[in-house]
């Protein structure tokens, strides 16, 4: 069977001043449909410059940097339009620093997702649709009573939330989430998890989750690990 996606032998080499540093050297990463794969690697390691990679929204290098595919289709044969589709419509993006506009509140960021995807006047016409969806997913994650606090009023794990929320808004197949549980106690790092699956169960979305945390790790049906620019063996267990 096909994965839904697949990145093969990605090399990326930052470029500062006259130094190259490379950072992935040939990783390759596998999601099949449905599954929830977590990434492990030491700070440093390249797991958030993958996740970029998979998601569309950073290159591997230009000569021989690997390549993506989603259901079959590869990323960099895709045309602008094409990729910006697969940004905004396939892929659920958790940044690991959250990106949550300072000015707008926990509701309105969220519904940022869909807002950008549909367009302003398809948005308009199914407003009161996607904010009872937004409000809901919110509640889900614990932010109901949060809907009109901005960014700069809220924790950092309520934030990580609210990134959540906003990155499954538009139901996309695949959700790359960099660290969704890294700021949040183990109580609540577990709800939100739970959460997670439990959408995974019902929509059949495919996950990959960059974390430290081995609560989450074992969550996962399969672990990878970055070391040295590419991954370990998969379907290795998670340290005790
Ligand atoms: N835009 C950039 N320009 C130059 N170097 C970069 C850039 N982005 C990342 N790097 C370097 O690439 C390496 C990998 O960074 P990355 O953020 O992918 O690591 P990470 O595994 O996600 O780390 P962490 O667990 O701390 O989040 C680091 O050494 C970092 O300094
Ligand atoms: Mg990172």
């Amino acid at each position: 069977m096909t994965p839904i996606l697949e990145a093969t032998s990605i090399c990326k080499t930052y470029r500062l001043g006259r130094v190259d540093v490379p950072v992935l050297r040939g990783a390759s990463i596998e999601a099949g449909e449905g599954e929830c794969v977590a990434v492990l690697g030491a700070s440093g390691s390249g797991k958030s410059t993958l996740l970029h990679i998979l998601g569309g929204l950073d290159r591997p290098d230009r000569t021989d940097g690997g390549s993506v595919s989603f259901r079959g289709s590869a990323l960099q044969d895709m045309s602008a339009g094409e990729l910006d589709r697969y940004r905004r419509t396939n892929v659920g993006f958790v940044f690991q620093f959250y990106h949550l506009l300072p000015e707008l509140n926990v509701l309105q960021n969220t519904l940022l997702a869909p807002m950008v995807r549909n367009g302003r006047f398809a948005y308009t016409k199914r407003s009161g649709e996607l904010r009872t969806r937004a409000e809901g997913l919110l509640s889900r994650f614990g932010l109901g009573e949060r809907l009109r606090h901005r960014p700069v009023e809220l924790s950092g794990g309520e934030r990580q939330r609210v990134a959540i929320a906003r990155a499954l808004m538009n139901e996309p197949d695949v959700l790359l989430a960099d660290e969704p549980t890294g700021n949040l106690d183990q109580t609540t790092g577990a709800s939100i998890l739970a959460a997670m699956m439990e959408l995974r169960a019902e929509t059949g979305l495919t996950m990959v989750v960059v974390t430290h945390d081995k609560a989450t790790a074992q969550r996962a049906d399969r672990v990878v690990e970055l070391r040295d620019g590419v991954m370990g063996a998969s379907g290795a267990p998670v340290p005790a």
